[in-house]
């Protein structure tokens, strides 16, 4: 029994570990950015991506003929701008993936949002390493507090941590090991 709890304890840290590990900074749209020039396929771009809590997701823009606001599904499926959840409009917004769901945006200018400019940032819920209960509170992440400086914290985070995490990850192989043998 003790055992057992030992290991989920490890699995524990490890889906932490392993989430601050993978942090990462996504620039919608990369190159191009958030634009209407017809040249990016948002829906694509976003299905290309594997998105996680922690990661940071950027809108670059020109804000004189563009916006960010994120929205719920029917007020993105309907392309609705008259009650946005939050919005954004300084041009280079970074905003911090906090939950494992669907996050919705679009530009907010009349009819950009019909003619594509909308990306869904799913951060699948199915994760197998988020399947132990236990893992469940373990979802804050330090940067994930302070939007506007969270990017320079996401990758500051990957590094200490990403040799700790490979130390953890071999004494969780061992103890896992000794377990099974
Ligand atoms: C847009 O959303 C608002 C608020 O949810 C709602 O009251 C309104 O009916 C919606 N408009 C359309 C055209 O769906
Ligand atoms: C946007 O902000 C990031 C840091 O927050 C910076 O590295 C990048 O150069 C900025 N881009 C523009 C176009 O200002």
């Amino acid at each position: 029994m003790a055992l057992v709890k030992r290991a989920v304890a490890l699995l524990t840290a490890m889906t932490l570990m392993l989430e601050l590990i993978h942090a990462a900074v996504y620039k919608v749209g990369d190159s191009a950015g958030w634009t209407t020039s017809g040249t990016v396929d948002y829906k694509q771009w976003s299905a290309t991506k594997t998105f996680q809590v922690g990661d940071v997701i950027i809108f670059e823009y020109n804000a004189q003929f563009h916006n960010v606001m994120r929205v719920t599904h029917a007020m993105y499926r309907a392309c609705n701008t008259s009650a946005p959840l939050a919005t954004y409009t300084t041009g280079n917004d970074s905003i911090t993936i906090k939950t494992r769901r669907h996050h919705f945006f679009f530009c907010g200018v009349p009819g950009h949002c019909q003619i594509g400019q909308k990306v869904d940032i799913n951060v699948l819920q199915s994760d197998q390493m988020a399947q132990t209960p236990s893992s469940v509170p373990s979802t804050p992440v330090p940067s994930a507090k302070v939007p506007g400086s969270s990017i320079s914290n996401a990758f500051s985070l990957k590094s200490p941590f990403g040799s700790i995490g490979l130390t953890v990850l071999a004494m969780f192989l061992i103890n896992l090991e000794a377990l099974l043998c």
